[in-house]
């Protein structure tokens, strides 16, 4: 194969693909299995079958930057950051030493250093880590070794007790990081939400006074900033307050909505972080870079090394005091560059570029927010507080207003022109639509809208069809 002009057509195909304006060509699993050969054969393949794989896996590929893909946290595309990286994979290397990653170790430096400054950690550390869940058990992980630091080498005390408290709304990778760390699931205690589905803070400390009395030892709360459905935002301040009180280390799982902290309007909705003792924060969400991007940020340096028991791995770390090696403070080995892409785009935008962007995304939710209200058909099933509006479809017909909405959504999604997810508030279904693509724009709201009306509006009649037939 000739690399040269492999990469002059693989270019190509970037600039036709960024100009596609199909969102998604569904194929059954069969149907792909028919269209793409996915098994690898003793010989290689041409330079044409190559192009062509290419080709196929773009074209069945869900185009997540298309402005109508609202159905993850993440969407768009990030001019920048995807150049970041290309070139990220280009110059490939492990996160674990200066030695081989001298300048993304200074760049993954100065993002944590950047973003403590928002947080306000004054004397904050942090690492880049494989997701939000990844931050967030590395965030329990941090806890139970700061009031059990015996466990990095006896395993976990079951005589313990230790307890966890999060929104009953909270992130399933909670009660992964539950398992893995050795305490169990069983250890973690939900706390009530109000019907805006932040977390109680009257509830949570009736919680951990309940758990004291029974013996057992409160050690971690998490507040959610944006929890995964709702968007909301749990009260840190007043959580703050308990934990200080309680002595409790205080995490903040931004995952979803910490980067409103880039927002001078919207921050107030992270009042208090300053007060948390770690924060996970995801730049793939709402800072559009590609996926993987993650961070945690942690309030005290020394945390993140105190966590791992002896490194001895003499063949990789040579302590040459040039600068701290990053990898002495993370529990992978190798580990992706993933500061580089996040670097990239945050010069070419500017602090003041990012803002727009996270403004744009709450204001074009607030649109949204707003279409649903004006109309007559259209139910807001929770009040929106950041990015995603909860809502459903109220047909004139007599029908399962549940099914009707997993119906509504399903044909928007095989008729292939928008995509959007759906969960469940208490009984009722509720599309949620989520606001992340820093691109997007007000035209990119009303067609979404449309078409979702449009293919309610011939839903409905095949209903009526059916009920007179
Ligand atoms: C609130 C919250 N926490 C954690 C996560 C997990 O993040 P990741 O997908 O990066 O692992 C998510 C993902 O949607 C989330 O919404």
């Amino acid at each position: 194969m000739n690399n040269d002009n492999i990469l002059t057509q693989v270019f190509e195909k970037l600039n036709v693909y960024l100009k596609k304006d199909t969102l998604i060509d569904y194929k059954t699993p069969d149907e792909l299995h028919n269209a793409i050969n996915f098994s690898i054969a003793e010989k290689g393949v041409s330079e044409s079958e190559f192009l062509a794989l290419i080709n196929k896996y773009l074209d069945y590929s869900v185009n997540t930057n298309h402005p109508q893909f609202l159905n993850q946290l993440y969407a768009g595309f990030n001019f920048p950051a995807f150049i970041g990286e290309i070139f990220t994979a280009l110059a490939n290397t492990s996160m674990y030493t200066y030695e081989v990653a001298p300048v993304a170790t200074l760049i993954e430096t100065e993002m944590i250093q950047l973003m403590n400054s928002y947080t306000g950690y004054k004397n904050g550390d942090g690492i880049f880590v494989s997701g939000g869940s990844n931050a967030n058990l590395v965030a329990l992980f941090s806890a139970r070794n700061k009031i059990a630091p015996e466990s990095r080498h006896q395993g976990y005390d079951k005589n313990l007790k230790l307890r966890a408290f999060i929104n009953e709304h909270a992130h399933y990778s909670f009660s992964n990081a539950a398992n893995i760390i050795g305490i169990g699931t069983e250890s973690l205690i939900k706390i009530k939400a109000d019907e805006n589905g932040q977390m109680v803070p009257e509830a949570l400390e009736k919680e951990i006074n309940a758990s004291k009395q029974r013996g057992e030892m409160p050690f971690f709360v998490a507040v959610t900033c944006a929890t995964t459905l709702l968007g909301a935002y749990d009260p840190i301040d007043e959580i703050a307050e308990i934990c200080k009180k309680q002595n409790i280390w205080l995490h903040a799982d931004g995952s979803f909505g910490g980067s409103i902290v880039l927002s001078n309007k919207n921050r107030y909705l992270l009042k208090g972080l300053e007060k948390t003792d770690s924060f996970a924060w995801n730049p793939h969400k709402l800072m559009n870079i590609p996926l993987i991007c993650s961070a945690l940020l942690v309030k005290t340096k020394g945390t993140l090394h105190h966590n791992l028991a002896d490194v001895d791995a003499d063949y990789l770390f040579h302590d040459l005091n040039l600068i701290e090696d990053l990898g002495k403070k993370s529990i992978q080995c190798g580990r992706r560059v993933d500061a580089v892409k996040l670097w990239f785009a945050w010069k070419y935008f500017g602090k003041e570029g990012y803002e727009k962007r996270i403004d744009n995304l709450i204001d074009l939710a607030q649109l949204a927010e707003q279409k649903v209200l004006n109309r007559t058909n259209l139910e807001l099933l929770a009040p929106r507080q950041s990015f995603t509006i909860c809502f459903r479809y109220i047909p004139e017909i007599e029908v399962d207003i549940n099914q009707f909405n997993l119906q509504l959504r399903e044909e928007l999604r095989k008729s292939g022109k928008s995509l959007v997810n759906y969960g469940y508030i208490g009984e009722k279904l509720a599309i949620r639509l989520v606001i992340t693509n820093g691109e997007m724009q007000e035209k990119d709201v009303t067609l979404f809208f449309e078409l979702l009306l449009e293919t309610a509006s011939v839903l409905e009649k095949k209903y009526n069809r059916i009920k007179s037939f």
